[in-house]
């Protein structure tokens, strides 16, 4: 009850006095939307019956309890211990390929102005921006991607920074999608990304990274393939028909719509642009094309398109990962940023949404009032994969992982027991401290629970003799050892 009285006391400075009582932490609810109702678990207090007796500030007369919806918001997600274990799995793959690539991390807020993301009218990405005015009256969004933020810090950064850059970045996103398989409100994206360099070669290393991802989690290339093509594909055919640049990047996010409402639908947006008829007929015809010997056929062995397509098939060969890719002239992107080749990852049973999806938006920096930079990237989510490795059976079993688990054999050891986790801390070693009194049946679960390797056990006699207990978990074998020699 000590405990309890230091808090009143502090407290009791607060315009409105705050009292607290005992209940048992199973009382329901638990957690109220009015914080001035506090909840603390005492160890030192009495329970009855059930856990540890929990503090709770009463209610003060009057005052309503709200229960509360113990779910986060649609579309998003909380990361339990166990889900964070997988999510740290997944990511810490990711940073070791951006790693072994030679990429540098870089972050941004998940707050930008909601400028940074208005670009072309008819995006998808436009209408899912969660965003709203702040305190200040400024107009702000939760970033749906990361690009727009990457491409306004290499603004910033101008002349200071030399080209080419490699980052890559790990973070958030938000989206207010219509939620499918893989498809949530709020994920993660890894994304890395070349500034810098305007040739193919930098492509083909971005997909290089993925296909070296996928090889280290078990997904090979007989479950996941890309599809590549190129904007300048259509760019091309654009200009044959006299078709306006600036209309390029609207007709790039019609294109893109093609699968998900019909063809006529289609027809009917790409004439409110302006384009002919023939011309329609003429992309549309493109657009069902896989090969690049057709595409040879329909656009001529000359041109930007073919030959950085080419290029990047020849690539994919020197870096191994010629059975991962395919061309696909479907393949637009539905970001209007984008300006060479693009890119997707599927899944070959075709049973989930794009996996990954990059490629070249030489224009975004000028776009924004920065320099004419080249620059390419793409972006992974964290959702789908997870999807896949569940279907493929591939989903590591992650369990919590401490090396030693400590514990007093008697509540006035407790002190000792600290001094040895202390010890086995500095040395590197994982510890579990036992805090409680408990039995040793207890403790062996609970090393059991969290795959402990050793237990140490503080015994009076043992620890008059400066030593411990250690049994080795796996074999049983146990033996003292002074705790200097401990390792
Ligand atoms: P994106 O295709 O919009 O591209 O998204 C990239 C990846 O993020 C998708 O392939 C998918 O894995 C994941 N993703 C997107 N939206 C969701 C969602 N609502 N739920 C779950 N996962 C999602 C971009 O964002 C570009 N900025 C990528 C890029 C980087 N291009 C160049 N650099």
């Amino acid at each position: 009850m000590r405990a309890i009285q230091i808090v009143t006391t502090r407290l009791s400075s607060c315009l409105r006095p705050i009292r607290f009582e005992l209940v048992s932490s199973s009382s329901s609810p638990r957690l109220f939307s009015n914080s001035r109702r506090l909840i603390c678990t005492a160890a030192a207090t009495k329970s009855n019956g059930g856990r540890s007796g929990s503090i709770v500030a009463p209610l003060v007369e009057n005052e309503e309890v709200q229960k509360i919806d113990v779910n986060p918001p649609k579309g998003t997600r909380d990361f339990a211990p166990e889900d964070m274990r997988l999510r740290n799995w997944l990511f810490n793959h990711f940073k070791e390929v951006s790693r072994l690539f030679g990429y540098e991390e870089v972050d941004y807020p998940v707050l930008e102005t909601e400028a940074l993301f208005i670009r072309k009218a008819g995006e998808e990405i436009r209408d899912q921006l969660y965003c709203f005015e702040d305190r200040g009256k400024r107009r702000v969004a939760l970033r749906p991607e990361l690009t727009p933020s990457l491409a306004r810090l290499v603004i910033q950064k101008g002349k200071s920074v030399s080209l080419p850059l490699k980052w890559f970045a790990i973070g958030q996103c938000w989206r207010y999608e219509r939620m499918t398989r893989g498809r949530r409100r709020e994920h993660y994206q890894w994304n890395m990304d070349i500034i810098g360099v305007p040739h193919v070669t930098a492509e083909a290393e971005l997909i290089s990274a993925i296909v070296s991802f996928f090889k280290r989690i078990g997904i090979t290339a007989s479950d996941v393939g890309f599809k590549v093509s190129s904007r300048k594909v259509l760019q091309e055919l654009l200009r044959k028909y006299g078709v306006p640049e600036n209309l390029f990047g609207r007709v790039c996010i019609i294109i893109d719509k093609i699968e998900k409402i019909p063809i006529d639908e289609i027809k009917k947006e790409l004439g409110s642009t302006g384009i002919s008829e023939d011309a329609i007929e003429q992309l549309l015809q493109v657009l069902s094309v896989k090969s690049l010997d057709d595409l040879e056929d329909v656009l001529g062995g000359a041109g930007e398109a073919i030959a950085d397509l080419k290029q990047l098939f020849s690539l994919a060969e020197k870096f191994g990962y010629s059975e991962w890719i395919q061309f696909d002239a479907s393949v637009v992107r539905g970001l209007a940023y984008y300006t060479g080749i693009v890119f997707e990852g599927f899944d070959r049973k075709g049973n989930l949404r794009a996996i990954c999806g990059g490629g070249r938006y030489d224009r975004l920096l000028p776009t924004y009032g920065g320099d004419d930079i080249p620059a390419c990237g793409f972006g992974f989510g964290d959702a789908v994969i997870v999807e896949l490795l569940k279907e493929k059976n591939l989903l590591p079993e992650l369990g919590q992982e401490v090396e030693n688990i400590v514990c007093a054999l008697e509540k006035d050891l407790q002190g000792a027991a600290a001094t040895v986790a202390t010890a086995l801390r500095s040395k590197g070693q994982t510890v579990d401290l036992v805090l409680e009194s408990k039995p040793l049946k207890w403790v062996f679960k609970r090393a059991a629970r969290i795959n402990a390797r050793r237990l140490i056990l503080v015994g009076k006699t043992e620890w008059e003799d400066g030593s411990v207990s250690v049994k080795v978990l796996s074999s049983g074998e146990q033996f003292q050892v002074k705790l200097n020699d401990l390792e």
